[in-house]
């Protein structure tokens, strides 16, 4: 099978990729070529700009499905749609949870979404998902039956480069009391980056259109679940300690407010009886250990500094 990557060299495109090469498929990269230029010497390289709308390498070429990892807004799919018109077989955007509301009903993929944006290029929180919708309706309108759409939730796994689940295998490792400034009965989707590149590449195998939720672990968690495997993975021992929500900083890993639960609890389902493999959490969690220590635990940003969790625990 060749499969043209649009991205891939990152983390959710990397795993695809390195799943794609383990099938044997005949794999090529679009990319700008500054991430990742020494991964994949089995792949071939094209170099382009989605930013600038660079797709002369894509010029020539026939590919049996493209992965269109990078495209965020409609005039990326549109572009790259426009260059390779129909020397692609299927065109599986990547797309998000984020084209549906944080805090309506509905778990499976007929949840409403929310409505598309197409009159702005710039990313925000308020614009990411409305903007991926966008890109979803132009991949089908233009592929229809040749269309895939895979809505992957918070992904996990090595070479993340957000720290969602890293901040806590990391934190958990320490040992000891844990600052926990959300509730620990609140529920946790991750979903392991190997699982979701599985899905996409059997998707592409069977031929297999439709929108798909990418979400996971394989059992239902919470934050006190996720944060004790993660200590149990690294055989450390550690007490949940609730703070309050106030002493955050932003965008803490992985707590979200009450009202933002239903997010968490999307049915993996469709994409589980189309392939999505359920890789348990402390098989996740020990991997990104591994890799975080490999790689020796640079900033990652976000979340408490040792010394300021100390302090907030010291206070009581
Ligand atoms: N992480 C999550 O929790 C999560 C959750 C839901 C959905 N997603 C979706 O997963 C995808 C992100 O995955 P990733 O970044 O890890 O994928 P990736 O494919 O591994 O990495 C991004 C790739 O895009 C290329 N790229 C960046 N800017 C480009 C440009 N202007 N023109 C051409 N290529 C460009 C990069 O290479 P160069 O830098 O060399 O160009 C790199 O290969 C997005 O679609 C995102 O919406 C992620």
């Amino acid at each position: 099978m060749r499969i043209l990557v649009l991205g891939g060299t990152s983390f959710v495109g990397r795993a695809i990729v390195d799943d794609a090469l383990r099938t044997g498929a005949e794999v090529t990269l679009f990319t700008r070529g500054r991430t990742g230029r020494d991964l994949f010497p089995a792949a071939a390289r094209l170099i382009g700009d989605r930013d600038t709308g660079d797709y002369a390498a894509l010029g020539t070429g026939r590919w049996d499905a493209v992965v269109d990892v990078s495209g965020y807004l409609p005039r990326h799919v549109g572009q790259a749609m426009d260059a390779l018109g129909d020397r692609v077989g299927r065109y599986l955007f990547i797309s998000s949870q984020a084209v549906y509301t944080r805090t309506g009903p509905g778990s499976d993929e007929s949840t409403p979404r929310r409505a598309p944006v197409r009159d702005t290029e710039e990313l925000s929180e308020d614009t990411y998902g409305p903007l991926k919708a966008a890109c979803e309706d132009d991949v089908t309108a233009r592929y229809g039956g040749r269309a895939t759409i895979v809505r992957p939730g918070k992904v996990a796994g090595p070479h993340d480069p957000q720290s969602g689940l890293t901040y806590w295998v990391r934190r958990a490792a320490r040992g000891g009391r844990v600052a926990l400034p959300g509730r620990p009965e609140q529920p946790v989707q991750l979903v392991d980056s190997r699982d979701l590149a599985r899905l996409v590449v059997r998707l592409l195998e069977d031929d297999r259109p439709g929108a798909f939720h990418a979400v996971g672990p394989a059992e239902p968690t919470t934050l006190a679940g996720l944060i004790t495997t993660c200590a149990e993975v690294a055989g450390a021992q550690v007490e949940i300690v609730p703070v309050p929500a106030d002493t955050a900083p932003p965008f803490f890993p992985l707590v979200h407010a009450e009202p933002l639960w239903p997010a968490q609890r999307r049915s993996p389902a469709r994409a589980r009886a189309a392939g999505l493999p359920a890789t348990p959490l402390a098989v996740t969690a020990a991997d990104v250990l591994a890799w975080d220590r490999a790689r020796g635990e640079p900033p990652l940003g976000h979340g408490f500094s040792p010394e300021d969790e100390a302090r907030l625990l010291a206070r009581g």
